[in-house]
């Protein structure tokens, strides 16, 4: 018997890094999955988001566990999108117990950082996104009543300044933060409601991890370029983590290890937030 035999999971941002790692290790662990992903280009962020090459290649590789597979071309700020896809899973798999709102970018450098949109996108794929993603599972979480678990992506920014220089006041970087932020305010209330019929919501808090998203050209020459040395440091100086790392808690958050854990952000974090 495998830890997810018998769930099902829905994974926003699943075609490449954090959330295809959480995809294959539920997938390895019995779970049957849905991925669910842009797999195109956002605009205002400097290095590539996921292609459709990404969302396929996942897809594959998640089909080779041998449980139910879907893989789903959405935009997370699309509430309409995210409704129909949430639908179509829920359909297809006869219901979702596992959902991780993990879909983001970083906005916050490259030549795009200064304009409104930056903002926007952070906002509206990582806080509105959410929002819509939890919205749409709710009352299948409800109806099927068989408990569950949502974990959403937070960052070390849900907690923290990390603005060293004026021009980190930028729309990208503000929009990061206050999406960040906003995912606790979502997570606590919807652990509230959702807690009464067995479903727990908690965020995962990740430092640096070794994705995309980090590893870039853009990001190593506008922000860990010129940042005062001890910017965002940690206790065990270590540098970013592979995703696998955030993943065994993401796994450990949506097993039943932690059946009375709700409402709680677990980070990930190497001691980043002690200094
Ligand atoms: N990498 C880090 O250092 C780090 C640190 C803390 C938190 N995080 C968070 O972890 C999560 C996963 O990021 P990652 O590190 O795997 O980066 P990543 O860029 O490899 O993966 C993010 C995924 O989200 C998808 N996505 C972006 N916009 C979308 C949209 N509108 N709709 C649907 N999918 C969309 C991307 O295409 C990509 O596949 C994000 O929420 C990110 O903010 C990352």
């Amino acid at each position: 018997m495998k830890r997810f035999d018998g769930k099902t999971a829905l994974i926003t941002g699943g075609a490449r890094g954090q959330g295809r790692s959480h995809a294959l290790r539920l997938a390895r662990e019995g779970a049957d999955v849905a991925i669910l992903d842009i797999a195109a280009q956002v605009d205002s962020v400097a290095y590539p988001t996921s292609t459709l090459d990404d969302l396929k290649s996942t897809e594959r590789e998640l089909r080779e566990f041998g449980g139910r597979v879907q893989a789903i071309q959405c935009d997370v700020r699309d509430q309409a999108a995210v409704e129909s896809a949430v639908a179509g899973v829920e359909q297809e798999f006869g219901g979702i117990d596992i959902v991780l709102a993990n879909a983001g970018v970083m906005a916050s450098y490259g030549a795009k950082k200064h304009e409104m949109a930056a903002w926007d996108d952070s906002v509206a794929i990582m806080l509105n996104g959410v929002y819509y993603t939890l919205r749409a599972v709710t009352p299948g979480l409800i109806e099927r009543n068989r408990g569950g678990a949502i974990v959403i992506t937070g960052s070390t920014s849900s907690f923290i300044g990390v603005a060293y220089k004026e021009e980190m006041l930028n729309p990208g970087q503000m929009g990061y933060g206050a999406a960040k932020s906003g995912v606790l305010s979502l997570m606590r209330n919807f652990a509230m409601v959702l807690g009464q019929h067995g479903v727990r919501v908690n965020t995962v808090i990740p430092a640096g991890v070794a994705t995309t998203m980090i590893k870039n050209e853009f990001f190593e020459a506008d922000l860990a370029g010129d940042a005062p040395g001890g910017w965002m440091a940690n206790v065990m100086g270590h540098g970013p983590v592979e995703p696998e790392e955030i993943t065994n808690a993401v796994t450990w958050l949506c097993s039943d290890e932690s059946r009375f854990v709700t409402g709680q952000s677990l980070a990930v974090d190497m001691g980043t937030m002690l200094l």
